[in-house]
């Protein structure tokens, strides 16, 4: 296997890969602060995280691959809906440093953005395994384990069995990536000479993303509360999930000689707006349909209807009904705004389809 060079953290002993362009920039939302008469509201840019794809994986990305080829794997085994952002990220990624991927899917709704999802992984040279239910992917993920564990490699020392990352990349190692970016963010608006907004809005998918903003939140002396929006099942994610994990990121961390994070989570520090999810994951809402056009027309910001625009639909119900009277709002913008090397509208293999279920079904 060849080497694969890691960076130090600044702020804990834990290994990391650089694979992000950061910091991530942080924007005004000038056109809908005027439109609403409120201000500031805020954008962080992490659509443009990454070269090849942006988003929030490619933060958690930074450590999870980082603690593979710590732990010598040479394979990396993950999970995720057909058409996954995280699934593709994780196979751009492992590609990019010589690391094979191993990618159990599951059925999802499909859209035209799924299915370049879905090519795109592919091309990416993973190894993708369909799984036929939700309810049957603990079978697919013992499927996925078996494969990775046969996966060939040179070096004799390598372990063969893959390294898991858990759907999202949610685990406490891929939450740190998330501790640093509120890090990058306190920086920002330290040499703006702003202060740090009172709210965060951000996508709960599987609830990562918003419990290393938390944990970070509750090393530091900020009043900043972080809005989860639920956009999948609560049997994926609620408010004990976040609170659990951001607790663990904790953890992980004070272990790894980060003084900062010997403390318990801020519980206050979190609220998960439910509201939002209308008739299930990856069914847009007609006020995400609402949002996606407000942000396109007034700031030429692209939403999309699964996380994004029900999190920019919550923004604006609450600023219209609760706007806060200090120091404004942020969102956090998930989605890779990387343009996809996949023609609009791909041939998926025969094998895939069963997984592309219409928008219409139950
Ligand atoms: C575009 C996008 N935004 C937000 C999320 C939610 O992030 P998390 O799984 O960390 O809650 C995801 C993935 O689940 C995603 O793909």
């Amino acid at each position: 296997m060849k080497s694969i060079k890691t960076v130090p953290s600044t702020f804990c002993t834990l290994p990391k890969i650089s694979l992000a362009i950061l910091p991530t920039p942080v924007q005004r939302l000038q056109n809908i602060e005027q439109h609403l008469g409120l201000s500031p509201i805020y954008v962080k840019r992490d659509d443009r995280s990454g070269l090849l794809y942006g988003g929030n994986k490619v933060r958690k990305l930074e450590y999870l691959l980082a603690d593979a080829v710590k732990t010598r794997h040479t394979t990396v085994l993950t999970i995720g809906p057909a058409g996954s952002n995280h699934v593709l990220a994780t196979a751009t990624y492992a590609q990019a440093i010589g690391l094979n991927a191993v990618a159990v899917i599951f059925p999802r709704v499909d859209t035209p953005a799924v299915r370049r999802n879905l090519v795109a992984t592919l091309r990416a040279g993973a190894d993708v395994r369909p799984c036929r239910s939700a309810l049957t992917v603990p079978l697919g993920w013992l499927e996925g384990a078996a494969i990775a564990a046969c996966a060939e490699t040179d070096d004799p020392q390598a372990k063969i069995l893959a390294y898991n990352i858990p759907a999202g990349g949610s685990s406490p190692v891929g939450c740190v990536g998330y501790f640093e970016a509120f890090l990058e963010l306190m920086e920002q608006f330290r040499s703006m000479g702003k202060p740090i907004p009172s709210r965060i809005y951000v996508a709960l998918g599987t609830g990562g993303t918003a419990a290393g903003l938390l944990a970070a939140i509750s090393t530091l002396p900020v009043a900043t509360e972080v809005v989860g929006v639920q956009v999948t099942p609560k049997i994926v994610v609620r408010r004990s999930t976040i609170l659990t994990l951001a607790q663990q990121t904790l953890d992980l961390l004070a272990q790894s000689g980060c003084a900062q994070a010997q403390c318990t989570v801020r519980e206050e520090a979190l609220r998960v707006v439910t509201n939002q999810f209308g008739d299930g994951y990856g069914k847009v809402t007609p006020q995400a349909q609402k949002a996606m056009a407000t942000a396109y027309e007034l700031e030429k910001l692209e939403l999309e209807g699964t996380y994004t625009a029900k999190t920019f639909a919550a923004l604006l119900e609450d600023l219209a009904t609760a706007p806060p009277h200090d120091t404004g709002v942020l969102y956090w913008h998930t989605y890779s705004s990387v343009e996809l090397p996949v023609e609009p509208d791909p041939d998926i293999p025969e094998r895939f389809k069963p997984l592309l279920q219409p928008a219409d079904s139950p």
